[in-house]
């Protein structure tokens, strides 16, 4: 079994005094594909927001390659660039080209040359089919070419990890495929993912596992192939029988 990037022991969060997130445990080894799946509401966003560092929690441990983080402005600057996230509002600077978006943290953070930060850059742009893009302006792309765009972004920086939290729930339905095509690629390169997701075929293609997750407590960790045959809770039965896929 390959190594374990990302191990989540005993975590809890809380907004004000309402605990969301109870006693969370897993862990997370190289190149692995997690599909996050649960109900609205049941702490998805939350549990992925607090593995970037975006929101504080109240106990327990999160490692990250063997070290645990210890909460800090600076180790969460220092450990976005490993661990990358793109979310479902692709939050791209209106004001900056495309090129210019993406060389932001490569040039301003990582302070790499720019002839090889740019070289990089546009070798994503053309690995998603928007080589020629560079120039242009995020008004002037598509929600799908903006979502494509924002996972370049967060590519550019060369994490180890990356953190997907329903990046297709706002598109156009013909610019769904596009966007998990690029995951389903990343996938079969290793990258090691937690994906969120309402698109079922697409986590049980792409999945090694599934948590599933219910009112801040993950009641299923299993192979892909068996949560979505035969799932264990009544929870995640009745979730299943939900969607439509
Ligand atoms: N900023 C916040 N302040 C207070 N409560 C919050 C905040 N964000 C989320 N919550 C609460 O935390 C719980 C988990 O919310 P979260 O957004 O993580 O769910 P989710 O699984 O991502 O749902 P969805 O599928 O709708 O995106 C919910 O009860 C929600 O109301
Ligand atoms: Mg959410």
């Amino acid at each position: 079994m390959a190594e374990e990037l990302l191990r989540v022991e005993h975590l809890k969060k809380s907004y004000q005094s309402k605990e969301v997130l109870h006693d969370i445990n897993f862990a997370i080894h190289k190149g692995e594909v997690v599909a996050l799946l649960g109900s609205s509401g049941s702490g998805k966003s939350t549990l992925i927001r607090t593995l970037n560092g975006l929101e504080d929690y109240q106990g327990g441990t999160i490692t990250f390659a063997g070290e645990t983080v210890h909460p800090s402005k600076a180790t969460w600057l220092a450990l976005r660039q490993r661990i990358g996230m793109v979310f479902q509002s692709y939050d791209l600077f209106p004001n900056l080209s495309v090129l210019d978006n993406i060389l932001l943290g490569p040039l301003k953070v990582q302070h790499r040359s720019r002839a090889e930060a740019e070289e990089d850059a546009r070798k994503l742009l053309a690995s998603v089919n928007l080589a020629d893009y560079a120039d242009r302006y995020p008004r002037q792309l598509s929600g799908g070419q903006k979502q494509r765009i924002a996972i370049v972004r967060a590519l550019a920086l060369h994490p180890e990890m990356m953190l997907f939290d329903e990046v297709t729930a706002s598109l156009d339905p013909e610019m769904v495929r596009g966007v998990l095509d690029i995951m389903t690629d990343l996938a079969k390169r290793d990258m090691t993912m937690i994906v969120v997701t309402h698109e079922m075929n697409f986590a049980r293609e792409v999945a090694d596992r599934v948590l599933f997750l219910s009112d801040g407590e993950i009641l299923e960790d299993r192979q892909t192939a068996e949560f979505f045959a035969h799932p264990a809770t009544k929870r995640a039965q009745e979730f299943l029988a939900s969607m439509e896929f």
